[in-house]
């Protein structure tokens, strides 16, 4: 029989990439912690979103022992491609930042490189145990309360990490008039498939069309990974198969370049926009980290980057307080976070904005991305701005 309540240091919700690093990082300095995740295993593992990690992604997933698979089986990317009225323009990430890439490679991968190792260094994932609750983090005794189908159980911790995602319940947890909200949603969400088709680009392509945005990203030489701008209430079964390719090719071809490869797909989803900031990102012994506190729209590849930098920080202030008793960089993870976070946040919705139909009647807007796109394929600044922010700006910028 199952013990009704569990005592560790760190009581994490949610096995996204966020509570799974955390706990990761945390057992590597000698912390314990325990996550809870509402989903099964297998859900967690094959959910298809995030596929771009940043330079310093990468680096930290490697220093952590869990960039092996990673390193075979990424594919690196050394610039990206925009396309708008027939032309394409490349943006040069090796000549513009100090040779500097990112690397393709899907975010459930990372969850499954995570929990490997969680579980066989016998690290304790709960797996379909959803938290209820989560209370006396205004104290020094908080806890978390969880049922697992079959019986409801309680974490006693020393914190709480709230890695629960945008719907989780650690956000709404915190007492009224403690958060500012900002917040934004845009007039269009992603129709996203998966295809069983070798890409027809080495590199992602991201490109303004007159019926909307379409973006050509991959998974592997034999998986590509396709976007297509959509009402934000889009109903997926008036997308046949047929129309979503026509409008693929429609949005994303040019004359001169070779035709996008088509096969079956795996998968459809629609993915809502929007921009998010909660702040502080913290009350108490609770920690927010990740979607949990922030979205942003996935147009500029920020989301899962964001979420893995909180956690680099979150982890580091645990392991400091613990060692020293020094509570300095607890203290200072929200505004070292959201540093970081707003920039993020600029750079998606610039992206959003130079790329998407916002208002079909507009064409002075359309004539304004329309220029901005050529000054940024004519402008070595421009396309130097656009790379940094897009492989990523320094950790502590
Ligand atoms: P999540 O991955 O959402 O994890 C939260 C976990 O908490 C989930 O497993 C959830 O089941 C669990 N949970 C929720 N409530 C509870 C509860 N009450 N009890 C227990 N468990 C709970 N980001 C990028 O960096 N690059 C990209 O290219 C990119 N592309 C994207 C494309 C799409 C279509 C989407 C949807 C997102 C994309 N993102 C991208 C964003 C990225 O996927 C997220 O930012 C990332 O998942 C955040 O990780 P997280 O761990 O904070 O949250
Ligand atoms: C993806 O491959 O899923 C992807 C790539 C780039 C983005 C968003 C999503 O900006």
């Amino acid at each position: 029989m199952a013990q009704a309540v569990l005592r560790t240091q760190v009581g994490i919700v949610g096995a996204g990439p966020a509570g799974l690093l955390l706990s990761h990082l945390l057992a590597r300095e000698g912390v314990a912690s325990v996550v809870v995740e509402s989903r099964s295993r297998r859900h967690v593992e094959e959910r298809i979103r995030a596929g771009v990690l940043e330079q310093q992604t990468v680096d930290l997933l490697d220093e952590a022992g869990i960039g092996a698979r990673l390193r075979r089986e990424g594919l690196v990317h050394h610039g990206i491609k925009l396309r708008f009225s027939g032309r394409t323009a490349r943006i040069d990430f090796a000549a513009l930042t100090p040779g500097r890439a990112v690397t393709v490679y899907g975010q459930h991968e990372v969850v499954k490189d995570l929990i490997a190792a969680r579980l066989a260094a016998g690290g304790t994932i709960v797996f379909d145990a959803e938290a209820t609750s989560v209370h006396g983090f205004d104290g020094d005794a908080p806890t978390i309360t969880f049922s697992d189908g079959t019986q409801t159980r309680r974490i006693e911790c020393d914190f709480i990490a709230g890695c629960d995602g945008f719907h989780g319940i650690s956000r709404p947890s915190i007492d009224a008039g403690v958060l500012r909200i900002y917040e934004r949603t845009y007039p269009f969400a992603w129709l996203g498939i998966l295809a069983q088709a070798p890409p027809s680009s080495e590199e992602l392509i991201y490109a303004l069309h007159d019926d909307g945005f379409a973006l050509l990203s991959m998974r592997s030489p034999q998986i590509t990974r396709l976007y297509l701008q959509c009402a934000p209430d889009e109903d997926l079964g008036k997308w046949s198969d047929a129309r979503i390719w026509d409008a693929l090719h429609t949005r994303l071809e040019d004359t001169s370049g070779p035709r996008l490869n088509e096969g079956a797909i795996l998968q459809k989803s629609v993915t809502p926009m929007r921009s998010f900031v909660a702040e502080p990102m913290r009350q108490g012994r609770l920690f927010l980290a990740g979607d949990a506190a922030h979205i942003v729209p996935p147009t500029g590849a920020k989301g899962m980057n964001l979420a893995v930098a909180d956690i680099r920080l979150l982890a580091c202030a645990l392991v400091h307080w613990y060692a020293s008793n020094d509570a300095s960089a607890l203290e200072n993870y929200s505004d070292a976070c959201l540093r970081r976070v707003w920039k993020a946040q600029r750079f998606s919705w610039w992206m959003t904005s130079l790329l998407h139909r916002f208002d079909a009647d507009s064409a002075f807007d359309r004539r304004r991305q329309l220029a901005e796109l050529d000054y940024i394929a004519g402008s070595r600044a421009a396309q130097t701005a656009l790379a940094e922010n897009y492989v990523g700006l320094p950790l502590d910028a």
